[in-house]
């Protein structure tokens, strides 16, 4: 009975999440030709890449309580198959809470504009021209912690490639809003995969930065 509770409310709340974002679907949503052309040539020049990303371990959403976040699983065949550095953003505000009340949580930030902070800081970001960004899409777009990210490091002038991992939303928001952050930054149109898929198909990973020029 509990365990029926508890699928119901994720349900619900994943239902009224995905709503929120525009019911935009997108499975292994790949780059534009331009725009692949693009990418293909920052490959070919191999400067520095990095990626930045925010994922949330724990309770979630079809994947149950997992010890590693779906994004970090992304993040991490990134850097495997592009040598690409990383910086993951960490807040330990939401450590140890289930997904109902996260999902409300989230929402609330969202709604108030909070900026939660976050641990670390990148000291040599110029050595980077190329940095994908990730996450998981919260209500349609990126956690709140995100948004603290961009108003702290100024990425205009870079190459941005947005991922995310999502249940139903695909990149929701995130590139527009990355774009909105970013406005003289060259953002490409960005990849998303399920969160329930990142651990069986990394292919889908490999796919898509092949068509970038990256692992050729
Ligand atoms: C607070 C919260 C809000 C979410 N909102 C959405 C949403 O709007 N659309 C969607 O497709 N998935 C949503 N999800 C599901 C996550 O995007 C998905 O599980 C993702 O893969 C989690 O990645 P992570 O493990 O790296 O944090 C939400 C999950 C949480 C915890």
């Amino acid at each position: 009975m509990k365990t029926m509770k508890y699928i119901l409310a994720s349900a619900l709340c994943l239902l009224v999440s995905t709503a929120c974002s525009g019911n935009k679907k997108f499975e292994g949503n790949m780059n534009g030709a331009e725009k692949n052309a693009e990418a293909k040539a920052v490959a070919k020049e191999g400067g520095k890449l990095l990626v930045v990303f925010f994922s949330h371990a724990g309770d979630n959403y079809a994947v149950g309580n997992i010890e590693v976040g779906n994004t970090k699983i992304v993040a991490d065949y990134i850097s495997e198959i592009t040598g690409a550095d990383q910086f993951e953003i960490v807040t330990h505000k939401y450590d140890g809470m289930a997904y109902r009340p996260l999902c409300d949580l989230a929402k609330k930030e969202q709604q108030n504009g909070k900026l939660p902070e976050f641990e670390g800081s990148i000291d040599n970001l110029d050595d980077y021209d190329t940095i994908f960004i990730g996450d998981p899409v919260w209500w349609g777009t990126y956690p709140q912690v995100m948004f603290t990210f961009f108003k702290k490091y100024d990425l205009n002038g870079k190459t941005l490639i947005p991922f995310t991992t999502h249940e139903g939303s695909g990149l929701g928001s995130c590139v527009d809003d990355v774009r909105k952050a970013y406005p003289k930054a060259n953002v490409l149109n960005g990849f998303s995969m399920y969160g329930h898929d990142v651990r069986t198909h990394k292919s889908t990973v490999v796919k898509w930065l092949k068509s970038l020029g990256f692992g050729e």
